[in-house]
């Protein structure tokens, strides 16, 4: 595939890390037609994440009609070769099939209609990868970029009915019907999304994955947020003593300018909830798509050493909570993000000075 090559005689990142916690990567779905990037994959990596093809869209189009073609080659393959699967995602705004939460019309379902959806897409699900899915992201990035954090985190949720930074179709499907008397509201859906997940896949860890995680409003909102769904779990007649919401997921989605002090401060108050941590989708852009940094300049190159070094210290410092930490791109040519140079491998697959850097302080 292209003209990367892969040096397998490099360190491998699972193997350095080993001790600290798991190390995953992404796949997208034409992975099979390369068998030098699944060897290369199975050499760096224990965890692994479809990039898109567990996605709601690419699973169900219309109701009561799944497809898992892909994610089963996928599952298959990773249960093979001792690779633990990540579901990613079951709820989420983005990457979903309208048929979920609206009607045909574009306009919201009601919120019984909302819930038996979520059920019944949840259960198709989970069920049918029973026991080979190691984690579920079950809800994906709820959140809004709030300023200021209010002392509620229902309060910051995602709700518009468009604006990409804040569409929310699940929790409007969700208010519509919700009677306020009895404490309704269109933030249930979340508690319900982690009810059925649990419910139908007792053995998966269940997560919320959030971007921009460090903001000290997002921080406090994910944390309150899985406190007080834990709580009301632990009353629930079907409790069954775990956490309900058990892990935090932080994609990590850095650049030039995230704060690294703001990081530490998120893990922190993240460890303080009892939930474990995962890096779950890691990666530090530089530039811009209309100034890409393809290749990075020295200076930049330079940051992204210091860049992945300080957060992987920071990894090491907290391994006792972090589960895994997966990077969201297998080299940079692949990556989302292509023109900000931001993974560990070049566009060739040639370990970048950032690699070198990250390997080398596993064995500090
Ligand atoms: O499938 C269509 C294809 O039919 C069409 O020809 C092509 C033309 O652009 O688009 C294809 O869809 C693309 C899809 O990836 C599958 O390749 C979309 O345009 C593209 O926008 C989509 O991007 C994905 C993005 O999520 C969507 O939000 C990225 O690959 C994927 O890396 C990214 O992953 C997300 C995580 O799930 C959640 N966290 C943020 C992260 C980055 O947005």
């Amino acid at each position: 595939m292209n003209n990367i090559v892969w040096d397998l005689s490099l360190p491998s990142l699972k193997e350095s890390f080993k001790k600290y916690f798991n190390f995953g990567n992404i796949l997208a779905k034409n992975f099979f037609d390369c068998e030098e990037t699944l060897d290369m994959f199975k050499y760096h990596y224990g965890a692994v994440t479809a990039e898109n093809a567990m996605k709601p869209m690419y699973i169900s189009t219309k109701p009561g009609s799944y497809d898992f073609d892909h994610t089963d080659k996928l599952v298959e393959w990773a249960y093979e070769n001792g690779i633990d699967v990540v579901g990613h995602t079951l709820v989420w705004h983005g990457q979903s099939p309208p048929w979920l939460n609206r009607n045909p019309d574009g306009t919201y379902v009601t919120r019984s209609e909302a819930k038996s959806n979520l059920e019944e897409y949840i259960k198709h699900c989970v069920t049918h990868y029973s026991g080979r899915i190691y984690s579920w992201d079950v809800v994906n990035e709820p959140f809004r970029d709030d300023k200021e954090f209010s002392g509620n985190w229902r309060e910051h949720l995602r709700r518009d009915t468009d604006n990409e930074r804040a569409v929310g179709h699940w929790y409007l499907a969700y208010a519509n019907g919700a009677d306020a008397e009895l404490g309704e509201s269109g933030a249930d859906y979340i508690f319900d999304a982690f009810y059925f997940a649990r419910r139908y896949d007792p053995n998966a860890t269940l997560y919320i994955n959030e971007y921009n995680e460090e903001s000290p409003t997002k921080r406090e909102a994910i944390a309150q947020m899985v406190e007080e769904i834990n709580e009301e779990w632990s009353k629930h007649p079907n409790y069954d003593g775990r956490f309900l919401i058990e892990g935090i997921g932080m994609q990590s989605h850095c650049n030039e300018s995230t704060n690294i002090e703001d990081v530490r401060k998120s893990l922190e108050r993240f460890c303080n909830t009892g939930a474990i941590i995962s890096i779950t989708e890691m990666d530090i852009t530089f530039g811009s798509p209309e100034n890409p940094a393809k290749p990075l300049n020295p200076e930049q190159n330079k940051r992204q050493i210091e860049m992945y070094t300080e957060l992987f210290n920071l990894y090491k410092e907290f391994s006792a909570y972090i589960e895994r930490v997966t990077i969201w791109g297998k080299n940079d040519l692949e990556s989302w993000r292509a023109w900000g140079s931001p993974t560990l491998f070049g566009v060739e697959g040639e370990a970048k000075d950032s690699f070198n850097a990250v390997v080398e302080l596993a064995s500090k």
